[in-house]
């Protein structure tokens, strides 16, 4: 049974699967009372752990509803309170975990975390974010833009700020999907080398543009996340700040992409910093949709990886 690590390691034909399916979830669901079961229960007799060893409201909340509105049982550990947290190892914790659940879920710091967790597992294990990649967000990014504007094949992204981790899944996808990703921040910033590449060799035009208002012309997303993310030291807080001021996406840099252009954020965000009030809250803002279709999307995913 897969796992689902990344992006750029899960077939585009796939990927497509779990967002029409993810559609077809929501659709089926209009309407009802959000702890109303899914008619077809398909993780009915399931256990899935989720575990945290960074904070998190949308991923926690929104797995734990869908396992739950699928049937299934969830039990959300804390790494901390684990024995992983105490020196056992993620090998011996995945061997152990997988003589008790059905499916793990986790959100950790190191990439080799998630893969060694995969690797000894006999159970799928999905990555809900490290510090390198956020694969899960940018399934319900693509979701959500396709609900408000229809395909994204071809279309044109911006994401302004620093090259993190939801940046980079969202590289993976401009290849995986096939449209086209602008990057606008300070060079010492930039997404890894390896993930343009990727994107550029699955025929992506990926641009590097340091003035954010040439950037986003053409656009028809742009999109951006805080400025210091939780494996970020809090040292490099009043650095990032300075380097990334010029890239807060405002209503001024809206109004030179496309008309139509929509706005995300994965959340939660630092209000007037990466963005302002005014956009968050304007009528390009799909913020709230994406935070929702969290839920659809990893629904999907669980049962890709379960083969439900
Ligand atoms: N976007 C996202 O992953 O949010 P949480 O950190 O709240 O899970
Ligand atoms: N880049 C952010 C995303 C949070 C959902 C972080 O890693 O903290």
């Amino acid at each position: 049974m897969p796992s689902f690590l990344d992006l750029h390691t899960t077939s585009p034909a796939d990927l497509r699967a779990m967002i029409d399916n993810a559609r077809a979830m929501k659709e089926a669901r209009a309407g009802l009372p959000r702890g109303t079961p899914d008619a077809d229960q398909p993780l009915a007799g399931r256990m899935v752990a989720l575990i945290f060893e960074k904070p998190s409201t949308r991923t926690r909340v929104s797995f734990d509803v869908g396992v739950r509105q699928m049937g299934g049982q969830t039990m959300v550990l804390s790494g901390k309170e684990m024995q992983l947290g105490h020196g056992e190892t993620i090998a011996d914790t995945a061997r152990v975990l997988s003589r008790y659940v059905d499916l793990i879920m986790i959100r950790t710091f190191e990439e080799d975390t998630l893969k060694e967790m995969s690797d000894y597992a006999s159970v799928p294990v999905i990555n809900g974010l490290t510090n390198r990649t956020h694969p899960c967000q940018i399934m319900a990014d693509i979701m959500t833009y396709e609900e408000h504007r229809g395909p994204i094949k071809g279309k044109k992204v911006v994401w302004a700020g620093d090259g993190n981790n939801v940046c980079a899944s969202f590289l993976h996808a401009a290849g995986q999907f096939g449209f086209d990703f602008t990057f606008t921040g300070p060079q010492p910033l930039d997404p890894e080398e390896v993930w343009v590449k990727f994107a550029r060799e699955k025929g992506s035009a990926v641009t590097i543009e340091r003035d954010p208002f040439k950037a986003v012309e053409g656009a028809d997303l742009i999109v951006t996340d805080t400025w210091v993310s939780m494996h970020d030291p809090e040292s490099a807080k009043e650095r990032r700040h300075n380097q990334l001021r010029p890239y807060q996406v405002t209503e001024e840099l809206m109004k030179r992409a496309n008309p139509g252009a929509l706005f995300m954020h994965c959340l939660p965000a630092h209000r007037n910093d990466e963005v302002t009030s005014e956009v968050m809250d304007g009528p390009a803002s799909v913020i709230f949709d994406e935070a929702e279709n969290r839920l659809h999307a990893q629904k999907a995913v669980m049962r890709w990886c379960l083969g439900l």
